[in-house]
């Protein structure tokens, strides 16, 4: 039996590690913001000990990656700052941290998949908080696991599957670009991840950095011709580059992680991307 705490349990993965719940011997806390500001060292300490957790699963985080080029200190308090908290209390409670980090600690140049070794070399004010935010962990000395993950959707929160399927009911025409290239990642099944990890007793002999997200690659064109079609809108979807479709925040052109590493230890398949949308747009479309 363990006293898991959830942080950020509001969020996409958050929401669904709620849904799937863990083994019935554990005590789970669920908290978002209002229960626990993880900025709050002190709160985050007397929850840990109040509550004798042994694991903390880290979902909260600052998001809005074009937001976040103009409010940095916001986002690195967030991504970086309370990151300390959750490892410092790590350290001193003795709790294992797993922690979820982001395809955007890459730059985007590299032509074959990144694996966990990999050089990381942050693009915008997101990516780099958030690599903040790991090596603050792995600085710290407490047992840690970072998973990578990217493109996360689920019928939760705000993402680009629901902005697209939106889009799709409202629109004749729409365009995405198709020179950026990732793997979109279902947060479900990231969250089925995260509770197979932790069904396993020398988990914290494993400690590193993993990445993790659904099989195969895709521009976000090609991801959201998938949506719309599944959607069964009459909906063109034309292809842009990024040029003709700024942001604020520079996204990496190709992004695609290698899995092998988390497959391997894990003894574990992936759902290609298709596949695990189309699972959660029945969830989505039957909510
Ligand atoms: N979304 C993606 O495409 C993506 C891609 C790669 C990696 N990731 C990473 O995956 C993880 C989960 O992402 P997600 O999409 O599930 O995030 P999300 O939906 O934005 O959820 C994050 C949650 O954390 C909460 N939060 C913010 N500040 C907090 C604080 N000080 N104390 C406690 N909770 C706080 C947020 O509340 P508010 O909503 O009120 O701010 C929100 O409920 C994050 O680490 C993220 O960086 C996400």
């Amino acid at each position: 039996m363990a006293n898991i705490l959830v942080t950020g349990a509001s969020g996409q993965l958050g929401t669904e590690l709620r849904n799937r719940g863990f083994s019935l011997l554990d005590e789970v806390f669920y908290t978002d913001i209002e229960e626990l500001d993880i900025t709050n060292a002190n709160a985050v300490c007397a929850f840990i000990e109040n509550h004798d957790i042994d694991t903390i699963i880290n979902c909260a985080a600052y998001t809005a990656v074009d937001l976040a080029e103009d409010n940095e200190e916001k986002a690195r308090k967030i991504n970086r700052d309370a990151v300390e908290n959750l490892a410092k209390a790590a350290v001193r409670y003795g709790c294992l941290l797993i922690h979820i980090s982001t395809d955007y600690v890459f730059d985007g140049c590299a032509e074959e998949p990144y694996t966990e070794k990999s050089p990381t070399n942050p693009q915008s004010v997101y990516g780099l908080t958030k690599l903040e935010g790991e090596k603050i962990i792995k600085k710290s000395g407490c047992i840690y696991i970072i998973i990578r993950t990217a493109w996360l959707y689920s019928p939760y929160g705000h993402n680009f599957m629901k902005t697209i399927y939106k889009l799709a009911h409202e629109k004749k025409e729409i365009g995405v670009v198709n020179d950026q290239w990732g793997s979109p990642t279902y947060a479900g099944d990231l969250a089925d991840m995260i509770i197979r990890m932790m069904e396993c007793d020398e988990l914290p002999e494993l400690e590193g950095i993993y990445h993790f997200t659904n099989e195969g690659k895709c521009t976000w064109f090609d991801f959201a011709k998938e949506i719309v079609a599944l959607s069964g809108c009459d909906c063109e979807v034309k292809p842009l580059t990024t040029g003709e479709y700024p942001t604020k925040a520079k996204r990496p052109a190709y992004s695609v992680l290698d899995k092998s590493k988390i497959k391997k230890i894990f003894g574990c398949e992936i759902r290609e991307w298709q596949e695990a949308l189309r699972s959660c747009m029945i969830t989505f479309e039957e909510r």
